[in-house]
């Protein structure tokens, strides 16, 4: 919300009253002076007026999981145990994933209450880099490197893939790197060479990595430097 409409609301002030405290330098929004009726407010956001506390900020929450196959990455599910049953963390509601993987993938998951934070993990158009190791039931054929580099014709979303790069680190486990996150992604262009997924493992997401401390189930919060590192700018 902006901040001259979040000032307005409070029922003590008029419009004319609000834009007299901005140009008076009297407001400030997470420690900083703010005159630009424009600025946003979030939820996040403490808002001080003078030495007054208008608005203390819900706490931003972002964590990291290893995801243990079997568990579904959704929030809730009537059969399954979801990502959310291995957080031992107070309102857990209040999270949501920031991008899935299938039920039988593991590996890096995150997850926050931060909407704006995690449509930025998120984007199509984000090109950040997702590094997954596969494992797959017939040898890779070396045909892929060039093929997934060059971008494979996904005919129900008529669409190409964004070029990816292909490790081969044994006659059936390689290393892709995805600048993007279509529907069962790394199955289907595998499934273009005949090839079937038998263990897929995500390790890093942009320039957060699994930590190598977690085993599978378990969870951390992330870093200030790892949040940064999906910041707006
Ligand atoms: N690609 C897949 O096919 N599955 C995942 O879980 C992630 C990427």
């Amino acid at each position: 919300m902006r901040l001259d409409r979040f000032l307005s609301n409070l029922p003590r002030f008029n419009r004319q009253e609000v834009r007299q405290l901005l140009a008076s330098g009297r407001v400030r929004v997470d420690g900083q002076v703010r005159c630009d009726g424009h600025d946003e407010v979030r939820v996040f956001s403490r808002v001080e007026l003078d030495a007054e506390v208008l608005q203390a900020g819900k706490a931003a929450r972002y964590f990291m999981l290893h995801k243990p196959p079997g568990v579904v990455s959704a929030t809730e599910h009537p059969e399954h145990r979801t990502v959310l049953d291995l957080l031992d963390e107070p309102d857990t509601h209040e999270l949501h994933l920031a991008g899935r993987l299938d039920l039988n993938t593991s590996g890096l998951l995150l997850l926050t209450n931060d909407g704006q934070w995690s449509r930025r993990v998120t984007a199509p158009t984000g090109k950040q880099p997702k590094v997954y190791l596969v494992e797959t039931e017939e040898p890779i054929d070396p045909a892929c490197i060039e093929a997934f580099a060059r971008g494979l014709y996904f005919s129900f979303e008529d669409l190409l893939t964004q070029p990816a790069e292909l490790h081969i680190l044994a006659p059936r486990q390689a290393r892709l790197t995805l600048y993007e996150g279509r529907y069962h992604q790394v199955k289907r262009m595998f499934g273009h060479f005949q090839n079937k997924v038998i263990g897929l493992h995500r390790l890093s997401v942009g320039r957060i990595q699994l930590d190598e401390r977690l085993s599978p189930g378990q969870y951390r919060a992330l870093t200030a430097e790892e949040i940064a590192s999906f910041a707006s700018h």
